[in-house]
């Protein structure tokens, strides 16, 4: 069973918990809060605060993704504002174990993503400590970007070595997952696909989207 988790990056913020009742009530397992700093990714957005506030709308898990500089900074304020998974860039601190223990020890689960110029052999030897590994499938910093084809066979690639590794650690595919797209990320391996610009648009409601998002994956 797949897992769709919308990034309310996507979502019309002047109306954020309809939209997130929305995706919960059309099947979400889950949601995903990007955090940019204009740092790391040149978009600017939210922080904790945001964090809280979806945290008062549904009781489903939260995701964090840090999209900065740093992190080692934000962590705890991420886990307090309600966040059960913390999603850090291998590529956004030097001391990167550090920061996968610093997650645990802050009561979070681990997510770490992977940008795509960086290859899974970095991570490879920190899968055990890790319940989770996001390949991003396009240049992080906004939603609604070109899908990188590329990315596929890497995450094929980290599938197996967790298959391998006899680990359960979750692999998310993150950006322009679609009707077009998700068959290829959940072929390769993927078991959960953060969807934004597919499920929040002036198209259709978030209700038909997921269900043609749902359809493609059975
Ligand atoms: C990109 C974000 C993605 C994005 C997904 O920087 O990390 O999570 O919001 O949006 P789509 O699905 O439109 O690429």
């Amino acid at each position: 069973m797949v897992g769709i988790v919308p990034s309310i990056l996507s979502a019309d913020f002047t109306r954020l918990e309809e939209q997130v009742r929305e995706a919960e009530s059309a099947g979400a397992a889950r949601f995903q809060i990007d955090i940019m700093d204009g740092h790391f990714v040149p978009a600017i957005t939210v922080g904790p605060m945001v964090i809280e506030a979806v945290r008062r709308c549904t009781r489903l898990p939260l995701e964090a993704h840090l999209m900065i500089s740093n992190p080692e900074n934000s962590i705890e304020a991420c886990v307090k504002a309600g966040s059960d998974i913390i999603i850090v860039h291998q590529e956004s601190t030097v001391h990167f174990h550090r920061v996968i223990q610093q997650i645990k020890d802050a009561g979070a689960m681990v997510g770490v993503a992977l940008l795509p110029s960086t290859p899974v052999l970095l991570i490879e030897d920190l899968l055990p400590m890790l319940d989770m590994v996001v390949i991003m499938t396009v240049n992080p910093g906004f939603d609604g970007q070109k899908f990188i084809p590329e990315m596929v066979p890497k995450m094929a690639r980290i599938r197996q070595i967790i298959t391998k590794q006899g680990l359960t650690c979750d692999v998310e595919a993150d950006g322009r997952v679609d009707e077009t797209t998700v068959q290829q990320v959940v072929a390769a391996g993927a078991n959960l696909v953060v969807a934004g610009s597919a499920l929040y648009n002036n198209r259709e409601s978030v209700k038909a989207a997921m269900k043609r998002l749902v359809a493609k994956t059975l």
